[in-house]
């Protein structure tokens, strides 16, 4: 999708599809309802009719669309949308209206939810082109053009990748409709900002997208060289001989046991204009394919087990922003990728292994070899010299059973990390809830014969997991985003389509911008 900006009044822009939001303005009061069905009777309803109004002002616009508005086809409700041929007064073909929610609580996630739910209206009709215009966010002009590109972006995916009759929907080009007078530079570089995190967010999307048949641990290595190479980063590959040299019997376990080779993902972006430090760690789970291992998985939704390499597909999007959005700030990213797979050669139930740190583990279930593969990569993080770690992984069904879909987790051992993460949040839009990293967890995961067992019993299962990373962290400060409810969209949704989501990439980039210049 190519992106470009320009200047003019909505009435001058000619596009095939002028798109604009609309906000309802009503504000629903109980107590004044309630007073006044018990003083006005029939009256009582008022407060709930939405109240419809477009998100920039602008004269010509509002005469074209009030037949449509007086209709009721437009409410303001978020995402709906309705289309409009010839509109009066425009030289548009079209004039698409898009509900983005209630005026009161508009936000960028909006602006980047509404923006996609136009373009996913658009795809069907085969539309190529349509022109937003920028609609008045409180908190800014630059804010509005990054997200909505970005929101843009994200809806025109669609994973139908391997359909022989596949048709080529998606939108090829998007105009953002900046008013005359508007700073023209600085919104143009939130445009591009937006489309190098949309592209990127596709790029792990498109990773997460492939079956484990075309996708190996050796395949996603290549890809990330391959992204690497064009972007300018540093990339080192390593497989087997140099896992077992690093001594990083954790993931080596996991990895042992499939014919498939591992691969350990190494990508650095060590810009000349940053200081010595931080240097900031991304570890990614990257499992291509979980069977569970010799504690085999149900057949029952196995297929979906080709996610469980979105932590690190999201790692290697991130950085790939990165490369592109320049940072002054050093990031290595590292993705643990392997199979999980039952052979003779498999680990089994009741095993020793030695991680790279030294620390000796018990496997009680050969299912939970996201944390080992992870152990390995964390502590790997450190003895490159990363000064702040953040990891990404499907790591738990636990995970799940707590937030579901709506949120993904996020644990933390520092709370001034934790922090550059809020503030991160608050930029990409994305949810996440923070689950606790008490002590008493960890002893649900001491061991007989080791120092740790690699699960902890029935009971919270995301902290158990948590509490098992952080004793390869030690005292670096590092987050943990339990990623396996979000990773994959269940559902369709008006600006999103069912599928890999990209979860945790906006996050990523965001989180590494708070550290510039710190
Ligand atoms: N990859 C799974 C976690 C997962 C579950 C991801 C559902 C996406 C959706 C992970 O490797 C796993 O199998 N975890 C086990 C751990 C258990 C054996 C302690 C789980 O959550 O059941
Ligand atoms: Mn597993
Ligand atoms: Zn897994």
């Amino acid at each position: 999708m190519d992106t470009r900006l320009i200047a003019a009044s909505p009435a001058e822009v000619e596009t095939e599809c002028l798109v604009v939001f609309a906000l309802d303005h009503s504000v629903k009061d109980h107590a004044n309802k309630d007073l006044n069905s018990k003083c006005q009777g029939s009256n009582s309803n008022s407060k709930d009719k939405p109240e419809p109004r477009l998100a920039i002002k602008d004269a010509i616009l509002e005469k074209a669309v009030a037949d449509l508005v007086a209709s009721g086809e437009v409410t303001g409700k978020a995402f709906e949308t309705a289309l409009l041929h010839r509109p009066q007064g425009l030289k548009a073909k079209r004039l698409m209206v898009v509900g983005a929610g209630k005026a009161k609580s508009f936000t960028h996630a909006e602006v980047r939810k509404a923006a996609g739910s136009a373009i996913r209206a658009l795809k069907p009709k085969m539309i190529k082109s349509c022109a937003f215009l920028i609609p008045d966010l409180a908190t800014g002009a630059e804010d509005a053009v990054r997200t909505l590109v970005e929101g843009a972006l994200v809806a025109d995916f669609d994973p139908d990748t391997y359909r022989s009759d596949r048709k080529d929907l998606s939108v090829k080009e998007i105009t953002v409709v900046a008013p005359s007078g508007s700073d023209q530079g600085k919104l143009q570089n939130a445009l591009t900002q937006g489309r190098v995190i949309g592209e990127s967010q596709n790029f792990t999307r498109e990773l997460v997208n492939e079956p484990s048949n075309r996708l190996t641990p050796t395949m996603l290595a290549d890809r990330a060289k391959k992204m690497c190479d064009t972007v300018g980063l540093k990339c080192e590959l390593m497989g087997p001989d140099k896992i077992k040299a690093l001594k990083m019997g954790a993931f080596w376990s996991v990895a042992q046991g499939s014919d498939e080779e591992p691969r350990l993902i190494v990508m650095r972006y060590e810009p000349q204009d940053a200081p010595e430090k931080p240097v900031l760690g991304l570890v990614g789970k990257g499992i291509t394919f979980d069977t569970g291992g010799i504690s085999i998985k149900p057949a029952d939704g196995m297929e979906k087990m080709k996610y469980d390499m979105a932590g690190g597909a999201a790692m290697i999007g991130a950085m790939r922003a990165i490369a592109l959005l320049k940072p002054k700030v050093k990031v290595i990213g590292i993705v643990c990728a392997s199979e999980n797979m039952p052979s003779g050669k498999a680990q089994k139930p009741g095993d020793v292994q030695i991680a790279m740190s030294g620390k000796s583990i018990e496997i009680i279930n050969t299912d939970a070899e996201g944390r080992l593969v992870l152990a390995d990569g964390l502590f790997y993080a450190r003895t490159l010299g990363c000064t702040h770690l953040i990891d990404a992984a499907t790591l738990t069904g636990a995970c799940v059973v707590a937030l579901g879909y709506a949120n993904a987790g996020v644990f933390a051992n520092d709370e001034d990390a934790y922090q550059h993460f809020t503030t991160a949040l608050k930029r990409s839009g994305e949810k996440f809830w923070r689950l606790p990293l008490d002590q008493e967890y960890l002893d649900q995961i001491r061991s007989n014969i080791a120092d740790l067992m690699n699960t902890g019993g029935r009971w919270g299962g995301a902290s158990t997991a948590a509490v098992f990373l952080k004793e390869f962290v030690d005292d670096t400060p590092w987050l943990h985003l339990d990623i396996a409810g979000t990773a994959w969209m269940e559902e369709n949704k008006s600006w999103i389509a069912k599928g890999p989501s990209g979860i945790g990439v906006r996050s990523l980039i965001e989180f590494v911008r708070t550290f510039e210049g710190k």
